[in-house]
Order: structure tokens, then sequence, then C-alpha cells
């Protein structure tokens, strides 16, 4: 039987929703009957819970060091396959002003985009625009500007939530894209369902993640999602990921579709959107796992 570790908490600001994730995936992964399977709760941003030979890891983390590169390096180093893209993609796809270089270089839609410093004194960009933080996910100090004399604000929210101190850090400066939103699950390379996200207000920021239950969540099918799906598969390659990540769109009222970002390591709780699609194919919870974790494998 092989052994299987589930890595799970961490030291993010994701930590409590990785939590519920890893128990999620631990106990599919049981149910399976054919994994020897150990939960481990990360609390140091080190592999020391971590069992003596463990066959593969399942990276249930969410952000920071499980998912910017960090334990991806060190089960590379360790030469322990793992589910998820490897260091270089986790990097970039953590980081959404190097992922905006890369999708650009290789021709995958995304909107417009300028940077700004601490001192910028307006917009780089015509507005309305969005501000965000480069690499710090959940939606915290990134905000719509429709109006110049809002710029100074938001631009300072945006910085208060940049981790690093360096005088030279940059924001990301967005064009605004109204209309809708979806999410694509890619794993083994595969484009699976695409899903809409219908928010209250049609802004999908930290209170409709976490805290509103008003957030609606339908499938989305035609020549339009096919469509999607084959650029969702096109940003997942450009950025050199393997095994699961999710695409997140918007799409403009005229049809234009912009990739927003990707997550390496998306959630696994019993609403998340990847298992949803899974299952959407035919599988049940535990079999989105196993195919995830089927092609685990390290950096070589
Ligand atoms: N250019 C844009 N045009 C319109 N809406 C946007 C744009 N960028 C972001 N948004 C809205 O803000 C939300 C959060 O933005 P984004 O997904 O880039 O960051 P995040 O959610 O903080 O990152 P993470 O998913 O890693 O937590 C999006 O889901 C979307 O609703
Ligand atoms: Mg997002």
């Amino acid at each position: 039987m092989k052994k299987v570790a589930v890595l799970m908490g961490g030291t993010s600001s994701e930590r409590e929703v990785s939590l519920s994730s890893g128990k999620n995936v631990y106990e599919a992964l049981r149910s399976l009957n054919k994994y020897e399977v150990t939960a481990v709760d990360v609390k140091d941003d080190s592999l020391a819970g971590l069992p003596e030979g463990v066959d593969a890891v399942y990276i249930a983390l969410h952000g920071g060091w499980g998912e910017n590169g960090g334990v991806q390096a060190a089960l590379n180093a360790r030469k322990i396959p793992y589910t998820g893209p490897g260091v270089l993609a986790s990097a970039i796809a953590m980081d959404k002003i190097k992922t905006k270089m890369v999708l650009g270089m290789k021709n995958v839609p995304t909107a417009e985009w300028g940077l700004a410093n601490r001192d910028t004194a307006s917009s780089p960009l015509p507005l309305p625009v969005v501000v965000k933080p480069p690499a710090d996910g959940s939606s915290v100090g990134i905000s719509k500007v429709s109006d110049a004399a809002d710029w100074v604000k938001c631009r300072d929210a945006a910085f208060a939530a940049v981790s690093s101190k360096e005088a030279d850090a940059t924001i990301l400066v967005e064009e605004f894209v109204p209309g809708r939103e979806f999410t694509v699950a890619v794993v083994n390379g595969v484009a699976w369902p695409v899903i809409e996200i219908v928010a209250k207000g049609g802004w999908y920021g930290y209170e409709e993640k976490y805290n509103s239950d008003e957030t609606k969540y339908p499938f989305f099918e035609g020549a339009e999602a096919e469509k999607m799906q084959k650029i969702a598969v096109d940003a997942y390659n450009a950025v050199g990921c393997r095994g699961v990540t999710r695409v997140d769109f918007r799409m403009s009222p005229m049809g234009r579709m912009y990739v927003l970002e990707l997550n390496t390591s998306p959630g696994f709780t019993s609403h998340s959107l990847v298992p949803k699609s899974g299952m959407k194919t035919g599988l049940s919870f535990a079999e989105v796992c196993d195919v995830i974790l089927s092609k685990a494998d390290y950096d070589r």
C-alpha cells in the first residue's frame, strides 16, 4: 500500500481554509482503501512533521510557503512526488504581475495592465481600473477605482496589504473588465466543466467569497464555454503547470475572455469549485483527489 501524506494548515492567512481542505482530502483518500494516509498539520513552513518513507505528498496548503514554490522546492530536494505544479509555475502563479508577463508573452488574453509604486500620483491606465497587491490572495487590498479622486486611497490600501517592505515594491493596476466571472479547473492538462460565479453586485471579493451565501455557482456550457476551456489549458501550459490548477476568468459583455489569475493550490472544501467541476464529469470527490494524486511528481 502506498504511503501518502496530506499537508494542511500552514502559516498563511488561509490556514483555516487549508485545514478544511486537508481534512476533506485526508478522509477522501482514506475512503479509497488503497493508500496508507497520514494528515500533517504544517506549523512552521518546514517538512518537520512529514513521516519517513512517504511515497507521495498531497499538498492541501493554500497561500504562502505552501503555494509559492516553497514546499515544492523542499519536496524536490527530497525527491518526493507531490500534487500540483512545481516550483517555477507555483512562483509565477502566486505573483499576479509575473503571471501577466508570462501570459502576455504566450498570447493568452488578459486585461490591459500597468504598474504603480508607492508614490505614483495617478492611474497608469484610463479609469475604471482594479488595483491589486501582486501576491497576497483572498482579495485583501484589492479595489476598483472609478473616480480619479479615489486613486491615492486605493493605491495606499493595496500597498498596506503588500508584505514586502522594499522601497521599489509595485502593485498591479488592471483595466476593469465589466461582465461575468467564471472558473475552469484544469487537471492533468484537461479542462473540466466551466463554472460561472454569480456574485451579488458582480464583484467576487473577500465578503462574497467567505461570508455571503448569496453567491451562485451554475455550470456554463456551449461554444463559449469550450473556447474558455481552451484558453484555460493555454494559460496552464504557458505557466508550465502540472496536476491541478484553477484558472479564473472575466468575460466582457461583448464576449471577450480574459484570464484573471491561476490558482495552483485551489480549495478542496466541500463547496470548493474544483471538486464540484470534477464531480460534474462523473467522478466522486474521492476520485477527484485520486486523479490529482495519480500525477504527483517532483521537478526533475
Ligand atoms: N480586472 C478586473 N475587472 C473586473 N473585476 C475584477 C478584476 N480583477 C479582479 N476583479 C474582481 O476582484 C476579485 C478578486 O480579484 P483576483 O481574483 O485577481 O484576486 P484574489 O481573489 O485576491 O486572489 P486569490 O484568488 O488568489 O485569493 C475577482 O474575483 C473579481 O470579482
Ligand atoms: Mg481570485
